[in-house]
């Protein structure tokens, strides 16, 4: 066969294998409202950046007739190319090829992207869209999912992993997503759960739809599970380009710096006027956020999520941060046990990266009742405490009206290594408010005053009482647990200022194998 002869053959080879599972399946891929895999890894990545591996990969499993059923690549595309100019690693399943179902040869190709991301300290996108194990092959596809979770483990801390879930994700293919740092949804035709509707009928009664069992607002407002919820595919792909531009490519690298356009001096006068007088009157602690950060550009994590606590990303003069935020517009920016999951995993993710961490406090402590201390409230906001104390990237505080109890010991008070704590002039840093601490103290008292009025005299007294004393930031800054008291309208030069100086920042934790973080 002469040369030219054999080239064509390279060409015929590629592009069958760009056909995956075939042209009529592909059609019955985009009439479910779906991109291809390769449709997916073209929007994602920088034009013409894509490099493919492994294209001539085939699957090995000779029952149940399928050595007849061979497609070039098996079913998922690998490779690497650019977001941005910066290198990641991805794979996306294919689902015209046996519906994405995972063979060994599919893990293989998966783990080989996933090692050279770690040899080269990149990030790892998977874009998910699989019926799970592919049933023909057994326990080695049990296996090559094994060998991806080990990675996943691995790599965790190392190099950030992303995925998105474009389609069914079932079975074992839930695990590695669950094992890497953020998941994204789309809103149409993406759902995750261990096991699918008839099993659940079978084992338990129940009938439930796929949505209803693990559609993407299921689990961005029931378990969690999800960080992101994109309307379609292509603006899902968009949300990951933008998340990853606020982290770096490895742990021993910061995040990319970008120009900054905004005035880093600006006064925001709005924010001398934000807390309403009385304190049980919420206000929208995203407009504080918006109001401080570069642009008023602000990646929201876990949006749909325990609400009572915002985390995301943002920029102070050109600097990635993560914000951490107690939300009085919800349950009055009460701490329990999901606020406690979602913030101590945003934190532990900061800190893995480099992310300096700027935490807005105001918090009238943890939601008390049989629910929370039932579902373990203790150690779930104990996973919160560790996250934050544990963490050594720069921690800027500002507390804003209240801290109180154990909630202010948590969101990254001075004992817990918070490095600069500012509060404005209305905060309020006390073991609890006003009315439950004169209760606690004067309940003795109390219940010998028979007649109403005076009671509610005593009560008012005591309240005020308290209140002068304790519902101020002054009483903390004297002890030096506040480093200032700062004008509101001034937060966003003092909080780049506090940046700038804990750039250089080096804090180390004792040797130790690994914590033992109350999972
Ligand atoms: C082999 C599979 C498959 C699988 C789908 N296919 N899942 N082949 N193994 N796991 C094949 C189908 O037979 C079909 O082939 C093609 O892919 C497309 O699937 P359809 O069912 O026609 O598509 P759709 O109607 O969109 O439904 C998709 C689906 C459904 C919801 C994913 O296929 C399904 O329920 N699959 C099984 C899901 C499951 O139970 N997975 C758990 C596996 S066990 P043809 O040739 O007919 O078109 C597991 C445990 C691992 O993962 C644990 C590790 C820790």
């Amino acid at each position: 066969m002469s040369q030219k002869e054999k080239i064509k053959g390279l060409i015929d080879l590629r592009v069958k294998a760009k056909q995956g599972g075939g042209e009529k399946r592909i059609e019955s891929q985009h009439a479910k409202g779906k991109l291809t895999a390769r449709e997916r890894i073209e929007l994602l990545l920088d034009e013409g950046s894509f490099e493919e591996f492994d294209m001539f990969v085939t699957h090995r499993c000779h029952d149940f007739g399928l050595e007849k059923d061979q497609f070039l690549g098996d079913g998922v595309v690998t490779g690497y190319g650019s977001i941005d100019g910066r290198l990641v690693y991805l794979y996306a399943i294919d689902f015209t090829v046996l519906g994405g179902s995972l063979s060994e040869t599919m893990s293989q190709k998966i783990c080989k992207v996933m090692d050279t991301a770690m040899k080269v300290g990149a990030p790892v996108i998977g874009l998910n869209d699989s019926g799970g194990a592919r049933i023909q092959e057994g326990v080695q596809a049990l296996a090559g999912f094994s060998e991806i979770f080990e990675r996943n483990i691995l790599a965790s801390g190392v190099i950030p992993q992303i995925s998105a879930i474009f389609g069914p994700c079932a079975g074992g293919s839930v695990y590695s997503p669950a094992l890497t740092d953020f998941i994204l949804m789309s809103k149409e035709n993406s759902y995750m759960f261990l096991t699918g509707p008839k099993v659940v009928k079978t084992v338990t009664g129940e009938s439930v739809t796929d949505a209803e069992l693990g559609g993407a607002m299921v689990h961005a407002s029931k378990s969690g599970v999800t960080h992101f919820v994109a309307d379609t595919e292509q603006e899902g792909i968009q949300l990951i380009r933008k998340l990853l531009s606020f982290m770096p490519s490895n742990n021993l690298e910061e995040a990319p710096l970008v120009v900054c356009a905004d005035q880093i001096d600006r006064l925001e006068d709005s924010l001398n006027e934000i807390i309403p007088d009385s304190p049980s009157t919420p206000y929208d602690v995203k407009d504080v956020i918006h109001a401080i950060v570069d642009n008023n550009e602000f990646m929201e994590v876990h949006r749909h999520f325990a609400a009572n606590l915002v985390v995301g990303f943002a920029r102070f003069n050109g600097q990635s941060v993560g914000i951490v935020a107690n939300q009085p517009k919800y349950f009055a920016g009460v701490l329990d046990i999901n606020a406690s999951r979602k913030g101590a995993r945003f934190v532990r993710f900061c800190d893995c990266f480099n992310i300096p961490i700027v935490t807005l406090v105001d918090v009238p402590g943890f939601l008390p009742g049989t629910g929370q201390e039932y579902g373990g409230v203790i150690v779930h906001g104990a996973k919160f405490l560790f996250a934050y104390g544990e963490a050594t990237v720069p921690k800027v505080t500002v507390t804003l009206r209240k801290s109180y109890g154990g909630a202010h010991c948590v969101m990254s008070s001075k004992q817990l290594r918070g490095d600069i704590n500012y509060a404005w002039p209305t905060a309020e840093i006390a073991v609890m408010g006003a009315s439950g601490a004169t209760e606690v103290l004067y309940g003795r008292q109390l219940k010998g005053i028979e007649n109403p009025e005076e009671k509610a005299a005593f009560v008012a007294e005591k309240e005020k009482e308290y209140t002068d004393k304790f519902a101020n930031p002054y009483v903390a800054a004297k002890y030096g647990f506040i480093d200032d008291v700062i004008e509101p309208r001034n937060t966003r030069f003092r909080v780049i200022r506090a940046l700038q100086s804990l750039s250089t920042k080096k804090q180390t934790l004792p040797p130790k194998k690994h914590g033992n973080i109350p999972l």
